[in-house]
Order: C-alpha cells, then structure tokens, then sequence
C-alpha cells in the first residue's frame, strides 16, 4: 500500500533584539509623530540591531528556540528552508549561514518571497514532507531592515513600518491513513496557496544595486544618492494587500468547504494593523480571532508570521487541535496561505 504523509508543526520560535526604538524615537530623526505611526499602520515600536550583528545571527537564534522547543537535534534536519529580502551577503543566501552556525549538513536552500517567504517556504516544505522525501524541516524567516531604511522625511514612509528579528519553524513528517483535511481532525497541513503578479514588481522594491540592465552593478552617483534604499507606493501596496489577502481567504475557505466562522485563529503578516482589519472585516472574522503584534515588532517582513505564531503558541492562543490560517502578501507582488490543523 502506497505511504501517505503529512506535515505537522512541531515547534515555533523567534528572536527579537533587544534594542526598543519607540515611534518617539523617531521623530527625533524625520518628521513624523507617534499619533500619525499608530493610526495608519498601529505600530507602536520594533527592535533595530546593534553594530556586529548580521541577519543569518538572528536567524540561527530563532533556529535554536524552534529546535529546543520540538527537542530536534539540528544534525536530524533533513532540510533548512531560509527566507529573507536582507540576506548577509548577495551571494550565498543565508541558509547555508545558518546551516553553519547550527553545525549540521542538512541541505540549505534559500527562498526568495520577500513578506510572503514564510508562507512559500511551508508550502515547499509541505510538497517536500507529503512526497516522502525529507522527514524534519527547519524553515527559518530573518530580516535586518534598519540597515537599509533612510532615517529622514525622504525615506519616512518606509522607514516607521519597519522592524528587526527571525522567527522559525520546525515541520515534521507523520504517516497517516488519510491526509488532513478541514472536517476530518487529523493534525497538520491542509491546504497551501501560492500567488505572484509580477506586474507589481517596482511598486516595492530595492532596485540597485543589481543586474537590470546597468553597466555596473551599482554606480557612485547612485551610491551617494542612496539608490540602494527601498522604495514603495504605500497606497498601492494597501490596496493591493486588502484585495490578495481577501482572495487568498476566500479561495481557502471555498475550496476546503469552510465558513469564515470555522477558522480558530487567522495569523497575518504584519504590515499594517488597517491592513488585516479590513481583511478581517471582509471575511466575516471575529476580531479576537486575529493575531497581532506588529504593535511591538513593526513588519519584520519574512520573520513577522513566526515571530507572530511564536508568541501566539506561547500565549495559549494558538492550540492543538485549532484550524489555523496564515495569510501574507508583499513585494513582488508575491502573497500565499496556509490552512493548518494545529
Ligand atoms: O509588507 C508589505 C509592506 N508594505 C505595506 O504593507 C505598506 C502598505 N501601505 C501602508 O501601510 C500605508 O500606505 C502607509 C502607512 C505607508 C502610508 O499611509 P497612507 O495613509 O497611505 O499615507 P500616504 O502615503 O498617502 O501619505 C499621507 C500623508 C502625506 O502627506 P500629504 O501629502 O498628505 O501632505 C505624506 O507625506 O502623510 C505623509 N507621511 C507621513 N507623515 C508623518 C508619509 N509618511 C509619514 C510619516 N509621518 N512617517
């Protein structure tokens, strides 16, 4: 008889550093107000890294929290999925960083999805645990932001949204009868979404330094004018996250024959408070079933849906048994779901 797996979550962590830097804190730098951080995007403070930290660091410290927390030893991973748009260097990507610092010789890719990476990563670990052919995943999303944000009235509606920190996950094969699905109470990973609209592509983005067609990878001009730095139409961005999300959800729910109410708990990306309210209030979804922290964290882009999980397992909210789903959209555009039996 043919062996069917699924995968089921094993563990959550994350990292945060320590360094609080509140909405006051910058106004000392641009002109912006705590009042006008909080009601558009309901941030309140992140955490920004000390000098001699790199992204594959924090990364490697969410790794080990997600591992102590399933008791996986990291020389049993089968594979490290990483995500990140901050990587340590341009090449290698950090997952092969991070397999390092966690003295193991699992493969280490790297996925490329900006603030949807977490969701892809789950899903390309999910194909990877149902075809049988890995056991243990270690998925890992780290960001460094606050290198690469302009601290001025420039840069100013990039630069308040943005946070420091990783989150991890730890995926685990499990041989089963029948797969999981919305109705029958087996644990682990149901349904998956993936999306991407390419023709977003410039509406967020870090253009330079790259290989879009310039003579060289990055010019002097363009260096002192800070070329490198992200740029974004926030308003695009808005509206195009509230319509994904929305879809993304929608599809889920038709597809696996579920009612908004049905959903336990929704873990969104967190990039605006506004954003998921709305989603949220679109659905049908009770407010108290959806999950927050961009109030603490900013958007940690590929890190915010762990580092969300984490503290939402660790605060009871999220529990075995409970139908969970995540949802996210960024850059690209990019966005996907999860639809998960906890
Ligand atoms: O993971 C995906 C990542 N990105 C996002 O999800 C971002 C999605 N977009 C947003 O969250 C919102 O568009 C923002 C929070 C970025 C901006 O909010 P908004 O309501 O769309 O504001 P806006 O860009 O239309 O700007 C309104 C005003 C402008 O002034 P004027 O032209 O009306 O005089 C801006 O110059 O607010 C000004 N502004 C600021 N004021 C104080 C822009 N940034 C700031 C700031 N502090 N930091």
């Amino acid at each position: 008889m043919k062996q069917i797996f699924c995968s089921t979550v094993s563990s959550v962590g994350m990292y945060v550093p320590e360094k609080i830097v509140t909405n006051e804190d910058l106004t000392k730098l641009m002109d912006t107000s705590d009042e006008w951080i909080e009601e558009r995007t309901g941030i309140k403070e992140r955490r920004f890294v000390e000098s001699g930290v790199a992204t594959s660091d924090l990364g490697h410290k969410a790794a080990i929290d997600a591992l102590n927390k399933s008791r996986i030893k990291s020389q049993d991973l089968d594979l490290i999925i990483a995500t990140t748009l901050s990587p340590d260097f341009y090449f290698p990507g950090i997952g092969v960083l991070i397999q390092n610092k966690l003295s193991c010789d699992a493969p280490a890719i790297d996925l490329r999805g900006q603030c949807s990476g977490f969701t892809w990563a789950m899903t390309t670990a999910d194909s990877f645990i149902r075809s049988g052919q890995y056991k243990k995943i270690l998925i890992v999303g780290a960001e460094i932001q606050s290198r690469v944000i302009e601290f001025s009235n420039r840069g100013r509606n990039v630069s308040v949204l943005f946070g420091d920190g990783a989150g991890a996950m730890v995926l685990q094969s499990r041989e089963v009868e029948h797969l999981p699905t919305a109705t029958n109470n087996e644990r682990g990973i149901i349904d998956n979404l993936m999306g991407s609209d390419g023709s977003g592509a410039e509406i967020l983005a870090i253009k330079r330094p790259g290989m879009s067609g310039e003579d060289e990878f990055i010019t002097t001009e363009e260096t002192s004018e800070k070329a490198y730095l992200p740029i974004m139409d926030g308003r695009q961005v808005f509206k195009n996250a509230v319509r994904r999300l929305f879809e993304s959800a929608t599809t889920i729910l038709e597809r696996n024959k579920l009612k908004a109410s049905d959903i336990d708990v929704v873990i969104p990306h967190q990039a605006n408070l506004r954003i998921n309210s709305a989603v949220a209030e679109k659905l049908g979804i009770e407010k108290h079933k959806v999950m927050h922290n961009i109030q603490k964290y900013g958007n940690t882009t590929s890190a915010s849906l762990p580092i969300c999980m984490s503290e939402a397992c660790d605060e009871g909210k999220v529990k075995k048994g409970m139908l969970v789903l995540t949802l996210a959209f960024g850059s690209g555009f990019s966005w996907g779901a999860n639809l998960i039996r906890w």
